[in-house]
């Protein structure tokens, strides 16, 4: 009996063949993998006719062959044709403490069917706000929101409240969240090239449609790294209600010496000046030290936002906190009528529903229980796996590099050579942000975007892009298998000229 044809649409036949570029052995990879998935292609199908986009992460970023996942434990899960991959997605780094972590599962199995669901107030609360202000240095009080792009923009407002002023500093390159406040001059890329023009007047560009102009307008946008950004600050300090810095932007994964003296050099010149400093901590919270980066850089920001690892088990829970005299701002005795415009509203329906914070506080207690320490493998593991790739690339001749870092973010690139590399540097070759993004435009994005499926053969799991964001439950024997699929794939990619 011949199986029944594989449920592609015109958009996904028309990348496939894109990323094959006319070429037979890539062609018989891609469609090797999209057999070797056939049910996610199903699911995949049906998904387009009812959800837009097909799925509601990064929607029009997705893999061209998505994988449909019906399990996950550890660093492995299961696709729903039934196949184990490796993962080194983790659900956008959401998963650095694994999937399904048996202290955050048991926490959660002994509330189920008990706990109530939104809009009560639950010891939980009280306990993970504890932990958590016991964490981090400077932390007086705290709220609970659901996303990341939540607890930024929470944050924003209670800056500009405080302040009574509208301008928010923002750095080029830094994505913040989906909401207003996350998408002006994001990753330059977005826009379909680098960043350009003269430093000093970065005009606030809208990532994305929909974004209102006037939202742009509020943000003063500065170069990262840079003492003009200190300038731009002093220049404009009347006006602004608040800086916001992602401390450790993707950008500066490689130099983190240079992001802590940037991010201390900014807290000393908002501190002269009175200016609240939002440090966005979604990233590098609870991972880079436990208490974030105002443990790692010694660094006292003004308010700080909290996301990602904080769901325990993926569930959505952000936090933004900080100084009790800004976050306060946020809170009334109950006594609505007499001084509630003085006030800001945060508040979601299910924010803080017991089963989140439940979650919560299971994770970030098994982080502040198990120290520094628990990451120490998973840095390990992750040097071992760059020396592989450098190992490889030497041996094989390709342009292969894994950059970043173990615990936040990290991505396998093919450079490509500039194609004047002799020609005169330009004006911000020194800018961190553009340097990067320039180098990102330069890369070889179709290969890594193959890379990505030639590893499902091998039983590793990346997204649209072969970013290695691994856990503290990934054992040896999963990154090996990594590093020979690497071998495997870029070997198989080479031999069929992808690389040439
Ligand atoms: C540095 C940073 N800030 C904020 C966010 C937004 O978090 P969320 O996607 O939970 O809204 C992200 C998401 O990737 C991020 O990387």
């Amino acid at each position: 009996m011949t199986a029944p044809p594989l449920s592609l649409d015109a958009d996904q036949k028309r990348a496939l063949n894109l990323l094959a570029a006319g070429n037979r052995d890539v062609l018989g990879v891609l469609a090797g993998v999209a057999t070797r998935q056939r049910r996610s292609l199903e699911w995949h199908a049906r998904a387009q006719q009812v959800v837009s986009g097909g799925r509601s992460q990064l929607p029009y970023f997705s893999p061209v062959l998505p994988l449909c996942t019906e399990e996950a434990h550890a660093g492995q899960i299961v696709c729903a044709d039934g196949h184990s991959y490796v993962d080194a997605h983790m659900g956008y780094t959401s998963g650095i403490l694994g999937h399904n972590p048996p202290a955050v599962v048991a926490a959660l199995g002994a509330a189920l069917g008990k706990r109530p669901g939104a809009g009560y107030f639950v010891s939980q609360q009280v306990e993970l706000a504890e932990l958590i202000c016991g964490l981090v240095p400077g932390m007086e009080r705290v709220a609970f929101l659901h996303a990341g792009a939540d607890a930024i923009t929470a944050a924003v407002r209670l800056c500009r409240a405080a302040t009574r002023r509208t301008l928010i500093a923002k750095f080029e390159g830094c994505y913040h969240g989906w909401h207003e406040p996350g998408l002006v001059n994001t990753a330059l890329t977005w826009a379909g090239r680098a960043g350009e023009g003269p430093l000093d007047q970065i005009a606030p560009e809208l990532a994305t449609g929909g974004v209102s102009r006037a939202a742009g307008a509020e943000f003063l946008i500065l170069p990262y790294g840079d003492p003009l950004a200190l300038q731009l600050i002093r220049d404009h300090a009347a006006q602004l209600a608040g800086v916001l810095l992602d401390p450790v932007p993707r950008f500066m994964m490689n130099d983190l010496a240079g992001a802590q003296v940037f991010a201390q050099q900014l807290r000393s010149v908002t501190a002269e000046l009175g200016i609240p400093l939002i440090c966005d901590e979604v990233v590098t919270g609870f991972r880079l030290a436990p208490g974030g980066v105002a443990e790692a850089f010694g660094l006292q920001p003004d308010l700080s936002c909290f996301g990602k690892i904080t769901g325990g088990l993926g569930l959505p829970l952000s936090v933004v906190g900080g100084r009790a005299d800004l976050m306060n701002r946020a809170t009334t005795a109950g006594l609505v009528n007499d001084y509630v415009s003085q006030k800001v509203w945060i508040s979601t329906t299910t924010a803080a529903n017991s089963l989140s914070v439940t979650a919560s506080l299971a994770a970030v207690r098994a982080i502040a229980q198990a120290g520094a320490g628990l990451f120490a493998p998973l840095d390990a593991q992750h040097a071992h796996l760059k020396s592989d790739v450098n190992a490889l690339a030497t041996r094989l001749g390709v342009p292969l590099h894994l950059d970043g870092h173990p615990r936040l973010y990290s991505m396998l690139a093919f450079s490509l050579t500039s194609p004047d590399p002799e020609g005169t540097p330009l004006p911000d070759a020194h800018n961190p942000a553009r340097a990067y993004f320039r180098a990102f435009t330069l890369s070889n994005v179709r290969a890594a975007r193959l890379l990505t499926l030639y590893l499902r053969l091998q039983g590793v799991y990346m997204e649209t892009l072969p970013t290695v964001d691994l856990s503290a439950a990934h054992t040896a024997a999963d990154v090996t298998q990594i590093s020979v699929g690497l071998t495997e794939a870029v070997n198989r990619m080479q031999s069929h000229g992808v690389l040439a």
